[in-house]
């Protein structure tokens, strides 16, 4: 989890500022989302959702926003519709690690094999509600069982000891509807759908009429008939009286985390770490080592938009003014190990610049490295530059301790700034004492001109890239994907007949 070390503002203050500028309302169904939650409320989600990254200032964005409001609106129930304000100082470390490098940037997110290890793809497709909405649908993982005459005893007694619902439908496609309602219900109710033409099922349950939802109780043999309209809502409604849905998301966590917790993940970070040194190949570390010495200049990428401007030349931003105000100094902290791991720690991350902080975040030496990192990150931010990011970890984040041991930094009781590299596998370590912003930005600077000592960042704190991840977890899914590409393809027709409930 990503959370804002705040140095001088009250969390009051910087939350009322932090949707200040915000293009979308609260009582839009598109979902603000901030750096801070993106973990938890879209990668931990079991839904999947679309994200925009957007300025407000930018005209690609603005144009959008009609049609991603009307697909929020119609992806109710079904998926998340979610935006990131790349031009709040909070979110920029966070939209820079996303890759983002125009406005908008639409990216569909999707729950992977492993719980929080979600499946991410930019979305190139027509800027239109119906094109993200099928876009949407499309990736809508099935967990519905198409169950034919043949198969229902089995389906019965392999889900004997569940609740197990039925929808009969007139089609053999699984609508995303139902699909949701089947990741609503995951490990509550057990989900089927019945064609029509299975005569034996149909009879069986005395359906009628199509579409019709039955409910099995688990351990008994007597159908509950869902009377009434067959839409989302109803649906959940009447799913309901087994268990309530599952949230969407996992809660909030505690300020404080319980001490069993934490020795928990840290044997799971532990062994990831393991797992990722023993996976590395000679080869690898000795051409990393390498290529540590060639490292120039980090080119600056400024944000742009999108090509194909529909917007004249009055609607191009004007540089933002942001009073001392509703600046205040912040860099991101993080606490979690497989965040920081993603983020600055695997084989394909780029430079980084970490600030591990003490254990009281609030000591003068941490807060004014934090406060000197959070200036100059600034600086280049008004000039609309890119700096690599500046992260706080926090001490109790577990890869600190692994940090401090491995690269020899001292005592966990002090501030430390490193620079790393994991596709490159070096580090700089800043030896200076002060961490006055003078100071620090002559550091900052060398290591953007490529100077001073580079060392080798061992194997063992770098994870395997995240990205190679997800193309082999693509690569597995081919299969089933194209299958449901056909389906989806009968559906979204169907759905532009007769939009809505009727999908079903
Ligand atoms: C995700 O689904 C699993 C079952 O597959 C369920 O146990 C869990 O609670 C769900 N997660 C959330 C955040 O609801």
């Amino acid at each position: 989890m990503v959370r804002a070390t705040t140095l001088f503002a009250a969390t009051a203050a910087l939350a009322l500022n932090a949707h200040a500028e915000s293009m979308y309302s609260k009582k839009s169904d598109v979902v603000q989302i901030t750096g801070m939650d993106y973990d938890r409320v879209i990668a931990k989600s079991n839904y999947t959702s679309i994200v925009e990254f957007y300025a407000p200032w930018c005209g690609h964005c603005k144009n959008l926003k009609p049609a991603y409001e009307t697909a929020a609106k119609s992806l109710a129930g079904i998926a998340k519709v979610a935006a990131v304000n790349c031009d709040e100082e909070m979110n920029k470390p966070f939209c820079g690690q996303m890759g983002v490098q125009g406005f908008p940037t639409l990216k569909i997110v999707r729950p992977g094999k492993k719980p929080g290890k979600p499946m991410v793809e930019d979305y190139q497709g027509p800027r239109t509600a119906k094109g993200i909405v099928d876009a949407v649908k499309d990736k809508v993982p099935n967990t519905v069982k198409r169950v034919s005459d043949k198969n229902l005893d089995d389906w019965l007694e392999e889900n004997k000891d569940t609740a197990k619902a039925i929808l009969f439908s007139e089609k053999g496609i699984v609508s995303a509807t139902l699909r949701a309602l089947a990741i609503d219900f995951a490990g509550l109710v057990s989900v089927a759908q019945v064609k029509k033409s299975e005569k034996t099922a149909v009879e069986k349950y005395g359906i009628t009429a199509f579409p019709s939802l039955i409910l099995i109780p688990a351990g008994s043999d007597t159908p509950v008939k869902h009377e009434g309209k067959v839409d989302k809502a109803a649906m959940v409604q009447f799913l309901s009286q087994v268990a309530p849905p599952n949230p969407d998301c996992p809660p909030p966590k505690e300020k404080k985390p319980k001490a069993k917790k934490d020795a928990k993940k840290e044997s799971k970070s532990s062994s990831k770490f393991s797992k990722a040194s023993a996976s590395h190949k000679s080869a690898d570390s000795s051409s990393a080592a390498a290529s540590a010495t060639d490292e120039t200049v980090e080119e600056p990428v400024v944000p742009t938009e999108s090509p194909d401007p529909n917007i004249k030349d009055e609607d191009t931003p004007e540089p933002v003014v942001i009073s001392a105000e509703e600046r205040k100094p912040t860099i991101p902290t993080i606490t979690e190990s497989a965040e920081l791991q993603s983020m600055c720690l695997n084989e394909q991350s780029k430079t980084c610049i970490l600030a591990l902080l003490p254990k009281d975040e609030s000591s003068d030496a941490a807060k004014t490295a934090a406060a000197s990192l959070a200036s100059i990150h600034r600086k280049y931010d008004v000039s609309g530059s890119h700096l690599f990011p500046f992260i706080g970890v926090s001490a109790s984040n577990p890869v600190a301790a692994s940090l401090l041991a491995e690269l020899n930094l001292g005592s966990a009781e002090q501030v430390h700034l490193v620079a790393t590299n994991g596709k490159r596998a070096w580090y700089k370590k800043y030896s200076g004492s002060a961490f006055g912003a003078e100071e620090v930005e002559q550091w900052v600077d060398a290591i953007r001109m490529g100077e001073g000592k580079k060392e080798k960042l061992p194997d063992s704190l770098l994870v395997v890239g995240e990205k190679a991840e997800v193309k082999e977890e693509k690569v597995a899914e081919q299969e089933p994907v194209k299958i449901e590409v056909e389906e989806m393809a009968e559906d979204a027709t169907q759905d532009a007949e007769a939009p809505g409930h009727n999908e079903l």
